[in-house]
């Protein structure tokens, strides 16, 4: 059971609670949800020592869909990633407190989230992604995406906003400075966003909850 996993103390358990009712709150009202100081303080100040750690080789360019032209991807994002696949402590800490989150938004809001996958993402100064959707209706399995943020003392002249659209048009939502410790959840298929270029080196965790659309000839989300 992931609810006996260490580290996590009966007290955390009811702070996080009070956060993702809120998430849950948010979803519902707004299908956005934007946190400032969401991210419990151990478990960010981990996976910021992990992040400072990395070296640029650890890091690599990510695909778009289907993409995997790297001169057209350059054209819509610029940012490197790596998977989280739980090999250090601190990814089994995100891992732990994000199965948590599945679970309680799953109880909550009866989203039938089945998995999880998240990248950390590292945008160089200039880097940016251009606006896109996470997941298209009736095609994809994501089904709710988040990011977390790690930069400490991230002023308003540093850029990097994640920006987020209406769902049909240009009409502007709300603007996210990637400060340290602001979680963004949002349903994958409603919000296009992007993220502007920063004058600073810019560290967040991108990740999405997937439904199981397994067929009997195709296991989905692939195990
Ligand atoms: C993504 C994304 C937003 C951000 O990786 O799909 O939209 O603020 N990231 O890093
Ligand atoms: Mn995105």
């Amino acid at each position: 059971m992931l609810n006996s996993l260490p580290f996590q103390s009966s007290t955390d358990d009811i702070g996080d609670d009070s956060l993702f009712a809120r998430i849950a709150t948010d979803l519902n009202r707004q299908g956005f949800s934007v946190i400032p100081n969401a991210l419990p303080e151990a478990m960010t100040t981990e996976l910021f020592h992990q992040v400072l750690n990395m070296e640029s080789e650890d890091f690599s360019h990510a695909g778009i869909g289907r993409h995997t032209d790297l001169t057209l991807n350059q054209f819509v994002r610029r940012d490197e990633i790596r998977w989280i696949d739980g090999q250090t402590s601190a990814e089994q800490l995100w891992l732990a407190w994000t199965h948590r989150l599945q679970q309680y938004l799953n109880r909550r809001l009866f989203l039938g989230l089945f998995s999880y996958e998240s990248h950390f993402a590292h945008y160089q100064p200039g880097d940016f992604y251009r606006k896109h959707l996470d997941a298209f209706r009736g095609e994809a399995n994501r089904r709710l995406s988040t990011v977390a943020y790690l930069n400490p003392g991230w002023l308003p002249g540093d850029g990097g906003e994640l920006v987020i659209y209406e769902s049909d048009a240009e009409l502007e939502i709300t603007k996210v400075t990637p400060a340290y410790g602001t979680l963004v959840v949002f349903l994958s298929e409603e919000f296009p966003h992007e993220v502007l270029a920063a004058k600073r080196h810019r560290y967040s965790i991108a990740g999405w909850f997937r439904v199981n659309s397994s067929s009997y000839d195709r296991v989905d989300p692939p195990r």
